[in-house]
């Protein structure tokens, strides 16, 4: 089977290409680096034709609110009219637990992504995932001032980009669900404590303390902003298992 993965250099997109290549599908590791650009539309109609699968894990380079959601909604606009043009036949996107009870700009940008998909006609899976373990350092340096992290005592459930990419790959080759799909890790903790813990463990001496007034990305947050409310596909990895792979592989 033919798969296309947008954005596919990236941390779960380079995991998720080699997962379905060793299961011995044709896959198409697609990026700006390879001359597709769903910004652009440049070599996108090429990349997505006779393929029956296509899995958007694309990012935008920028964070800032509406750079992201321009990426998005044109990124989207893009990808899925290549998409209706061509046929193909299941459309499966990342996307992030809680996007539309939580506020922030990125967040705000993941909703206007998951509504053209929903909008677009072709059959589609959406996976929304919890934050992964490998963004804890980008958390942290996003709530810190100075040596000091500030973050809220609400539940936390980061996934490893390990168990990610599997699920994607799985969901990719198992039939639309014309829906959602939720995934977290394996363990739900207060995020100042698992931040505190990974700090702790690759040796950042930075303090975390526990303020039930900071916010997350600039938005409030409630005990369960950032966890699924209902059933869940839980990943493997839980955080100590993740650091000692990633000591290992340093
Ligand atoms: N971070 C989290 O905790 C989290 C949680 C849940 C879901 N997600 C979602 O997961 C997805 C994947 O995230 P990631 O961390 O794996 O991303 P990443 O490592 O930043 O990789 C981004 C990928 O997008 C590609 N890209 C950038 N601009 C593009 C364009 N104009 N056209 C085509 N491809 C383009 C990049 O290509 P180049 O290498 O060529 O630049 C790269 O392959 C994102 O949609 C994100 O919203 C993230």
């Amino acid at each position: 089977m033919k798969i296309v993965i947008i954005g596919g250099t990236g941390l779960i997109g380079s995991k998720t290409v080699a997962i379905l290549r060793q299961s011995g599908h044709e896959v198409v590791a697609a990026s700006p680096s390879s001359g597709v650009n769903t910004i652009t539309g440049e070599g996108v109609k090429g990349a997505v034709a006779g393929a029956q699968v296509v899995i958007d894990l694309a990012n935008s380079p920028s964070f800032e609110d509406k750079t992201v959601l321009e990426f998005f909604e044109t990124s989207g606009r893009n990808l899925l009219a290549a998409e209706a043009a061509t046929g193909v036949g299941h459309h499966v996107a990342l996307s992030i637990v809680a996007i539309d009870r939580t506020d922030n700009g990125y967040f705000r940008a993941k909703v206007a992504q998951e509504k053209l998909i929903e909008a677009s006609g072709i059959p589609y899976t959406i996976i929304r995932a919890t934050q992964f373990m490998e963004f804890l350092r980008g958390i942290a340096d996003s709530s810190a001032d100075g040596n000091i992290v500030r973050l809220p005592p609400i539940l936390f459930q980061p996934i490893a980009a390990d168990d990610v990419a599997a699920i994607v790959a799985e969901v990719a080759l198992a039939a639309p669900r014309g829906g959602i799909v939720e995934i977290a890790g394996p363990e739900r903790a207060p995020f100042n404590e698992i931040v505190a813990r990974y700090l702790k463990a690759v040796g950042d001496s930075r303090a975390v303390v526990r303020d039930p007034e900071a916010r997350y990305f600039g938005g409030r947050v409630e005990e369960r902003s950032l966890v699924p409310l209902g059933e869940a596909r839980l990943g493997r990895i839980d955080l100590d298992e993740w650091l000692r792979r990633s000591q290992s592989k340093a």
